[in-house]
């Protein structure tokens, strides 16, 4: 879990440990909170996302997968602490975000400790169905097992880290356990540029079988960061 400052954005040459809210969430993949109440939705790498905990709470049907669930809670709670300050330590003197939902990084420190802590309370309690521990470009699911799958912060953002034949393998075994469409956000690097697999995506042969529409939000902190990746079966 690393973060390194460079002149323009961040540089993460690990996966950090951040959680993002609900209310996050919902901008992020522009998510209608009624349309898919009663269908089965998958957030994958969702870490310590309070996504899964509030949704649930909300009457949807959320199952959240991560390898950090092969972990206790007890195991987790430190690294959250420890990845969050590394992380808005490096935020001064950057140039890639707009501020003008989070206002500062105090408040942006706010939402990601809320998310964190909501987090930790329903994973302490929750039954073990709903947090699955497993790590991309395998999912422990059968086929079709839902209507919606979400990866926020996880595949296109890390090119640098992830590779190409990552990703690939990523999006045909998402596509595999997801009957509806999936959603990845965003779809620039944490240098704020568009991700260069958008198009490769787009001239694989072997992903001619689903359809890649960028659909426009309204959120964007990451400069470039509004808009999402729709995957569906063609
Ligand atoms: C930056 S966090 C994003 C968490 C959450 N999706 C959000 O937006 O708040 C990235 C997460 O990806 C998880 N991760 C790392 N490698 C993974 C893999 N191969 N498959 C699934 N998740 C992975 C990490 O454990 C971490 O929780």
């Amino acid at each position: 879990m690393l973060g390194l400052r460079m002149k323009k954005g961040l540089v993460l040459d690990n996966v950090v440990l951040l959680g993002r809210t609900l209310e996050e969430y919902r901008r992020y993949f522009a998510l209608d909170l009624n349309s898919w109440r009663g269908r089965r939705v998958l957030d994958v790498a969702s870490g310590v996302s309070s996504f899964c905990a509030e949704a649930n709470a909300a009457g949807w049907d959320v199952t959240a997968l991560d390898p950090i669930y092969e972990l206790s809670p007890e195991m987790v709670e430190p690294r959250c602490e420890k990845d969050l300050d590394l992380v808005i330590d490096r935020l001064p003197g950057t140039t890639v975000y707009n501020w003008e939902f989070y206002q500062s990084p105090e408040r942006l420190r706010g939402f990601r400790e809320r998310a964190y802590r909501t987090f930790l309370a329903d994973y302490r309690t929750a039954t073990p169905e709903r947090y699955v521990s497993g790590s991309l470009p395998r999912l422990p699911f059968v086929s079709g097992a839902f209507d919606l799958s979400l990866v926020s912060y996880l595949l296109l953002v890390y090119q640098k880290q992830l590779d190409y034949s990552f990703h690939k393998q990523s999006i045909l075994e998402l596509m595999r356990v997801t009957r509806g469409e999936a959603r990845l956000y965003p779809v620039v690097t944490f240098e704020a540029e568009r991700s260069e697999y958008l198009a490769r995506f787009d001239a694989d042969p072997e992903l001619t079988q689903f359809s890649f529409d960028e659909v426009p939000t309204d959120f964007e902190f990451l400069l470039g960061s509004n808009r999402y990746l729709r995957i569906r079966h063609r």
